[in-house]
């Protein structure tokens, strides 16, 4: 019907879909997380076997209540990375967000945006969440970037956090309340 838009399952955005993860994930979950440039952002230093890549496929009780998504595009149906919600409280309506683009061909094309926005909007939408907070690399710029595009505020920042190849990183604490999501 013209005027009318057409309608998009909660978990889609304009070029991923986000899916929930399989067993046959494990392979190229291994490889993005052996991916040095995909994991020095990461809380990782710590090659990974394909027994650890099985597991964290799987509910992961450091996080409490916790949803994964695999991120796939929506034209070819390929698996580029993962995000999830963890740390989740029903009483605060919060959650803690992680995610990374493993296919590090797919960066700078607008996957990582497109993801976040879709799974903020699955997180107020569907969950109900109230905050969605997240850590990040004071120079981790590219992801910075992206959450303050997608309407996330610094809200804090842990001076010296992580000491990773010879230098101490700050995080930043970043945050987006209900209501605060921008749109693309
Ligand atoms: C961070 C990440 C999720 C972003 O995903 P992505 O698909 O590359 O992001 P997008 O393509 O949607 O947007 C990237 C933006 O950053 C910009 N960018 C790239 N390098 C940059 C830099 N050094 N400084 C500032 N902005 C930069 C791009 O130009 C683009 O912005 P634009 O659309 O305004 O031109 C992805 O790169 C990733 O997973 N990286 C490795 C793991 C990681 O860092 N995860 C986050 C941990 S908190």
């Amino acid at each position: 019907m013209e005027g009318v838009k057409p309608m998009r399952a909660p978990f889609e955005g304009k070029l991923v879909r986000l899916r929930a993860r399989e067993p046959e994930d494990e392979p190229y979950h291994n490889q993005w997380f052996n991916a040095w440039d995909v994991v020095r952002y990461l809380g990782r230093r710590y090659p990974i076997s394909h027994a650890q890549s099985r597991k964290m496929l799987e509910p992961d009780p450091r996080y409490g209540w916790s949803i994964g998504f695999i991120i796939e595009t929506l034209l070819e149906g390929d698996p580029i990375g993962q995000v999830f919600l963890g740390s989740a409280s029903a009483e605060d309506r919060s959650a803690e967000l992680g995610i990374s683009i493993g296919d590090k061909s797919r960066w700078d094309g607008g996957y990582g945006t497109d993801a976040m926005r879709t799974v903020c909007r699955f997180g107020f939408d569907m969950m109900h969440l109230h905050r969605i907070e997240l850590g990040v690399y004071a120079d981790n710029e590219r992801a910075v970037h992206v959450y303050e595009r997608i309407g996330f505020r610094t809200e804090g920042r842990r001076r010296e956090m992580y000491f990773k190849e010879g230098v101490y990183h700050d995080t930043l604490i970043m945050g987006l309340l209900e209501g605060e999501l921008v749109d693309g």
